[in-house]
């Protein structure tokens, strides 16, 4: 099986290489995990790789994010310029609907209307007292956000999508998404937050190839907190169960050891 480099030294080689490529593998973990800057390291390496590449960006601002990433060395500004990224702000069109529903804007930005084009959304049109009414972006709509051809896909958080499903409908179109990219050979990450994968009952790990967790949490040998991943599953791939801890510095994530050896220690 062919691999994608994630562009963090040391977890290649705990996962044979990469990312399977063309395969779905969901990140999860709380506020502050480490989840974006794992999608941007993986953004980064890939358009390094001359990769064409998509981050789908449901709840940060593309400056912000483009901001982060040139703070840890990752720039993706040349790669934007390129043609080689292209960044969907999810989050303008989820917010703008809110604000224009309250009518705090009237008006379709031009990131709007290319997110409707692009998604189809305009299908769902429907006439209201006020004029026309557009449906709210659904999971499924994620498909059309990333055409064929997408070599390498960011969802950064596929969670905000995910609420007001019930498991069984979430599955679904979780399973759907899934096949369809893996169908046209997308190496995708599903970046989720801890609260919409709770709240669909962990069932996301099941859909995707791989998994990844992200914690953080008290070690009880030093009483400081700690970041820890583990990697519970990723199929056609040996892989150690132990816990990993690492760090966050300025030129992003770095694997320590595994938490075994530091009980040796
Ligand atoms: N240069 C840096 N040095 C150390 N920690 C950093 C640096 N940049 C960001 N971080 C840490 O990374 C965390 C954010 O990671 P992020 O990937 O955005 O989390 P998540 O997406 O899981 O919520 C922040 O809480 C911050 O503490
Ligand atoms: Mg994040």
């Amino acid at each position: 099986m062919e691999r994608m480099p994630t562009g963090i030294a040391n977890l290649d080689k705990k996962i044979s290489g990469g990312y399977p490529k063309g395969k779905g593998i969901l990140i999860t973990g709380v506020p502050g995990a480490g989840k974006t800057i794992f999608g941007l390291h993986f953004l980064h390496k890939s358009c390094m790789d001359g990769k064409k590449c998509i981050m789908i960006a449901t709840e940060e601002t593309p400056e912000d994010l483009l901001e982060q990433a040139a703070m840890l060395g990752l720039g993706l500004d040349s790669f934007i310029e390129k043609g080689l990224l292209k960044i969907k702000p999810v989050i303008e069109f989820r917010t703008r609907s809110i604000a224009r529903d309250a009518h705090l804007v009237d008006d379709y930005s031009d990131n709007e209307i290319d997110i409707i084009e692009e998604t189809g959304l305009d299908r769902y049109i429907k006439p209201d007292q006020e004029g026309f009414n557009l449906e709210e972006i659904d999971l499924i709509d994620l498909v059309r956000l990333i055409p064929e051809g997408t070599e390498v896909a960011v969802i950064d958080n596929i969670g905000v999508l995910a609420f007001g499903l019930g498991a069984k409908e979430f599955r679904d179109k979780f399973d759907t998404i899934n096949r369809l990219l893996a169908k046209q050979a997308t190496t995708m990450l599903y970046i989720m937050d801890e609260a919409a994968y709770e709240m669909t009952h962990k069932i996301a790990d099941y859909s995707t190839y791989g998994s990844v967790k992200l914690m953080v949490k008290e070690n009880p040998y030093t009483g400081k907190n700690e970041r820890f991943l583990s990697i519970p599953k990723m199929r056609s791939t040996k892989i150690s169960l132990d816990i990993t801890v690492f760090d966050i510095t300025s030129a992003g994530i770095s694997l320590k050891g595994s938490k075994a050896k530091i009980v040796e220690l």
